[in-house]
């Protein structure tokens, strides 16, 4: 049996016709797949669903494969898994280019003040004086990518036409984007107008983006999050907005999702989405049959196409 926590039809229809599969119909939490999950051999997971010993041990000693609808896999603890001979899988690629254009859209909204806008014409504001909303381009500022990876990657190529600065960060030696300049974590937030994060969460990123890496960057710079919400400290994050240090954020992903202190939500200088980075039609069908191929491919005895634990 192969239980989901949430997959579209399109991973669904490929999966049913090989294997028993128990799906809610719509979100599952963790609570609900330790009741359904017992002597499944897959289960197919998500970001939002914290797969830990303990629903391991729920599964059982049948469960082979952890197949994660989602490229980030902070979620799973995989030395629970690699200590049970549980392969783990996730979707990477399949959502390169609709995370990055999120992050480019949370760069143009935060700057040209998108929802506080909406929000005025919306409620019939737009001849008060405080409607003439003014707001920062791309043009001619430089954007700091924290991280480089396909999404990072993208993203700068995205930017290309914006006749922006660009540097980042890396760990790694791989080619830098074109045009783009390597700098120091430090650096590269003092020298930013706009930073976008990039890296997944671990115990080295958690809070990367803490007191003080608000107060290394410069007055007014703008901060785009679309990669893990525990990247950054929320009190700290909320502070900066709130004196106006930091000009604006763009969320899409939060340290306790899907809950947000009132604070956050209060704050007129951020746009917040509901962790949409993957949220078009045509990447979460692609993430879906990824998704279901992993587990087929597991189950019949193949090398899965996106492995996290090999
Ligand atoms: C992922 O797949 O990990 C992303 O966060 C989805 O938006």
């Amino acid at each position: 049996m192969v239980v989901l926590a949430a997959l579209p039809a399109a991973g669904i229809d490929l999966l049913r016709p090989r294997f028993v599969v128990e799906a809610r119909g719509e979100r599952a939490d963790t609570g609900w797949l330790e009741e359904h999950a017992p002597g499944s051999v897959a289960l197919v997971s998500d970001p939002s669903i914290q797969v830990g010993q303990e629903l391991m041990d729920a599964v059982g000693t049948s469960l082979k494969v952890v197949s994660n609808f989602g490229v980030g896999y902070d979620n799973i603890d995989l030395d629970a898994a690699r200590a049970r001979g549980v392969r783990a899988t996730n979707t990477p690629g399949v959502l390169t280019n609709a995370t990055a254009e999120l992050a480019v859209a949370l760069m143009l909204a935060a700057g040209r003040r998108i929802a506080e806008a909406d929000a005025m014409v919306r409620g019939c504001r737009w001849t008060e004086p405080e409607a003439d909303l003014l707001g920062r381009e791309l043009a001619g500022a430089t954007v700091g990518l924290v991280g480089l990876g396909r999404i990072a990657r993208r993203v700068a190529e995205l930017l290309r036409c914006f006749d922006v600065q660009l540097s980042f960060t890396s760990r790694s030696n791989g080619s830098p984007p074109p045009g783009a300049e390597r700098r120091e974590f430090e650096d590269l937030l003092a020298a930013s107008d706009f930073v976008s994060l990039h890296v997944p969460l671990t115990a080295q990123t958690r809070h990367m983006i803490d007191a003080r890496a608000l107060a290394t960057m410069k007055r007014g710079t703008i901060l785009v999050n679309t990669s893990r919400g525990a990247v950054v400290d929320t009190t700290a994050l909320i502070d900066a907005l709130r004196t106006r240090h930091l000009g604006a954020a763009g969320l899409d992903v939060y340290e306790d999702e899907p809950h947000l202190p009132d604070e956050l939500r209060e704050l007129p200088n951020t746009v917040l989405l509901p962790h949409l980075g993957s949220g078009t039609v045509a990447t979460r069908n692609a993430m879906a049959r990824l998704c279901a191929e992993n587990v087929i491919a597991i189950l019949e005895g193949r090398e899965p196409p996106t492995p996290v634990i090999s």
